[in-house]
């Protein structure tokens, strides 16, 4: 090993770990002290607030399920890495190690997953246009069922792409103030609550996003962020929709903290309308004229270099990279603590077990042995191999 793994990537195989176990960030399960110790990103916001937009400009893909009501239904924890420049691109979700998403672009229905290749662990199958969408889409219904119904158990999705940041992401339902047909009356609250065992957790970095064309003081997403963040310590203001704004009015207030003070910095974004959408106007275009609207724009001008999708995934990654660098400490004496009830856990199980339990908790005994010693590494000045 080289380089040593981004620390975001190692916390991204514990959370995975974590899932495969049954924990999870929404949970109160076994182990999820190890997942709380674990810093994450959570988007937050009304519907139709732009929070799946912005997730596309930050992957530079077009890949969630779109529509109106609520889409999102279960969490959607998205890992996304770097890779080398050059490389293949591809998405992969945790309930389907085998299956390689080469192609997330078009939006056709999933062609063809037939081809396949072998690699060192197995073969993959490679999977056509707009694949990712729909599976997103089946694996919400094979929980929910085909209901309009909520469920905290999160989505893996990795993307591995030399055109990402290092950055895990947790996409949630959107806030909403009512129900509508079909859904049942306990909505409103089901999905705040959900929402809230996230965000209440005092390692998770909330993505707040508000639209500028509504005032921010009816915001959905400030009113929860300032509940469970009221320092705004651990609070990104994201404002979208910049070029939706009446004529003669600006968001300069919001953007330079005078309306809304947050101790980590406003940052706008314009992402694509719905008639871009409509149109098939691609993200690399979108991302593009973003650019293009902030470089030229008479109020914002001055801001550029700080606005825009590309200039919030740095920032976020930067981010997150440097509060896991601070959580060392307890993320190692949680993983410690995790592996010393995984041990008596498997002391206990010395009869036969369901086979499948054993061999998962032993496979995340390991995952975390093995972070034990590599955190240390980190630790120790951020050498690999340790001391020498
Ligand atoms: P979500 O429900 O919060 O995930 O919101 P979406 O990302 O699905 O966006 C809702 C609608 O607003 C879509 O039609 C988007 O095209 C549109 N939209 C989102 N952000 C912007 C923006 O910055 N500018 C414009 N003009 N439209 C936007
Ligand atoms: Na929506
Ligand atoms: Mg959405």
């Amino acid at each position: 090993m080289t380089t040593m793994e981004s620390l975001i990537g190692l916390v991204n195989r514990i959370q995975r770990a974590c899932t495969v176990l049954g924990d999870y960030g929404g949970g109160d399960n076994t182990f999820s002290s190890l997942w709380e110790a674990l810093p994450s990103v959570a988007v937050v916001g009304g519907q139709s607030s732009g929070k799946s937009s912005v997730l596309e400009s930050i992957v530079g893909r077009d890949f969630l399920p779109r529509g109106s009501g609520i889409v999102t239904r279960r969490p959607l924890v998205l890992q996304l890495h770097k890779t080398d420049e050059g490389s293949q691109e591809y998405a992969e979700f945790l309930h389907l190690p085998k299956r390689r998403f080469t192609d997330f672009v078009a939006d056709s229905g999933c062609m063809d997953c037939s081809s396949s290749v072998n690699f060192e662990f197995g073969t993959y199958f490679f999977c056509g246009p707009g694949a990712v969408r729909n599976e997103i889409q089946e694996e919400t219904d094979r929980i929910t069922g085909k209901t309009k119904q909520i469920s905290p158990v999160p989505i893996h999705l990795s993307i591995y792409s030399p055109n990402v940041v290092n950055l895990t992401l947790i996409d949630l339902p959107g806030l909403t103030k009512v129900a509508i047909e079909g859904q049942p009356e306990t909505i409103v609250d089901d999905i705040e609550t959900m929402v809230r065992s996230y965000v209440e957790k005092p390692n998770c970095i909330i993505l707040a996003i508000s639209p500028a064309n509504q005032d921010i003081a009816t915001s959905d997403a400030m009113k929860l962020a300032r509940e469970v963040d009221p320092s705004g310590d651990r609070t990104f203001g994201v404002l979208t929709k910049l070029d939706l704004m009446d004529k003669g009015t600006n968001a300069l207030d919001v953007l330079e903290g005078r309306s809304y003070r947050l101790q980590q910095p406003w940052v706008g974004i314009v992402n694509r309308s719905q008639a871009d959408i409509n149109k098939n106007v691609d993200m690399i275009v979108a991302r593009r004229k973003e650019r293009e609207y902030f470089a030229t724009s008479p109020d914002y001008g001055h801001l550029a270099s700080k606005m825009g999708s590309e200039y919030l995934a740095k920032l976020l990654s930067q981010h997150l990279e440097s509060v896991i660098r601070s959580r060392i400490p307890s993320i190692t004496s949680s993983i410690n603590k995790t592996i010393d009830e995984l041990e008596s856990e498997m002391d206990h199980l010395g009869r036969p077990i369901a086979l499948d339990a054993g061999a998962q908790l032993y496979t995340v005994l390991e995952v975390c042995r093995a972070f034990e010693r590599i955190f240390k590494e980190h630790l120790d000045g951020g050498r690999p191999g340790g001391d020498r």
